[in-house]
């Protein structure tokens, strides 16, 4: 078993080679002066079971064209098995033809890490499930929400907590973190005008005097979780809090979430920290580290995936 890593995430990457005892392989993923990227392992990879660590957070297309060519960098090296493991898989959102005459980025960046020679997926939090349809070869999509739930159970500990998903699209997600923590689940009801903007509706649930955790797999612009927190203290919540899988944070997204009634915004660490995200007040990281490690020991022993989560 070999770790790579691409430029996205080393933290991340050096964490899970840390948790997994092993040293990450000796490669350099570098530019040329136009900016094209270059690829070399400086060790044997011939026959060896290789993930390679690669967020395709912004930005986006660099970090995903790191990642193919790291692939066929390994692939021409004979590699017996290439596992790309995709912490938080960009383009996701697109998911499906939001109008006539658009894109499914997403089934066509699967293709793209198919081809360049990834043998199976491992990745946290879909933004959709289905997108696992989108690879013919095995995805293996892991979940936050244990972490979540262990944290919120420490960390909000006899206050009178209420889920809230933050969309209609979310409800599945909040509502299996609801249902671990034994408490009712809201929703609001949103409307996107057009994107990066969001509109809150209606809270659909009785949110007064409750403890308030939203929970969502992307916070972007913060748009989202901002107003949904606002429209959710003035319907006479306690606090709200937030969990959400991966930090986007673009924009000036840290500094409103600083400014807005959110008691605190947790995130994993699926995409590296900006200074932004590590001095802002209301924000912190939960590692995920762990939770990559110990799948993809469970990946390269050949056993099971899905009973981390039972
Ligand atoms: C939407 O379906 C996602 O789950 C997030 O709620 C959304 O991407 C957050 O975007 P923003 O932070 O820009 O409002």
């Amino acid at each position: 078993m070999k770790i790579v890593s691409c430029n996205s995430n080393r933290p991340l990457a050096q964490a899970v080679a840390d948790n997994l005892q092993l040293p990450l392989v000796n490669a350099s993923v570098r530019r040329f002066a136009d900016m094209e990227i270059f690829v070399e392992f400086h060790e044997n990879i011939r026959g060896e079971d290789v993930f390679v660590l690669q967020s395709t957070s912004a930005p986006a297309n660099d970090h995903l064209m790191e990642l193919l060519i790291t692939m066929d960098a390994l692939r021409r090296s004979s590699a017996r098995r290439i596992t790309a493991v995709v912490p938080y898989f960009g383009y996701a959102r697109q998911d499906r033809k939001t109008g006539p005459r658009t894109p499914i980025s997403a089934k066509l960046v699967a293709n793209l890490i198919t081809e360049a020679g990834a043998d199976r997926v491992l990745t946290l939090d879909l933004h959709a499930g289905q997108i696992q349809g989108f690879f013919d070869i095995p995805v293996d999509n892991l979940f936050a929400a244990p972490l979540f739930v262990q944290d919120i159970k420490a960390r909000y500990a006899g206050r009178n907590l209420m889920v809230v998903s933050p969309d209609v699209g979310g409800v599945v997600r909040a509502r299996a973190i609801a249902t671990r923590l034994h408490t009712d689940l809201a929703i609001i009801d949103k409307r996107r005008p057009q994107a990066g903007v969001s509109e809150v509706m209606n809270v659909i649930g009785d949110v007064r005097d409750r403890d308030c955790i939203i929970v969502d797999d992307i916070i972007d612009s913060g748009g989202t979780h901002c107003n949904a927190a606002e429209a959710i203290m003035r319907n006479g919540a306690r606090s709200v809090s937030v969990y959400v899988t991966h930090g986007v944070f673009s924009g000036g997204a840290v500094a409103r979430v600083g400014a807005s009634s959110i008691e605190m915004l947790t995130v994993t660490d699926s995409i590296a920290a900006t200074e932004a995200v590590q001095t802002g007040a209301n924000v912190r990281q939960l590692p995920i580290a762990p939770l990559l490690a110990e799948a993809m020991r469970r990946i390269s022993e050949e056993s099971s995936v899905s009973s981390l989560f039972d």
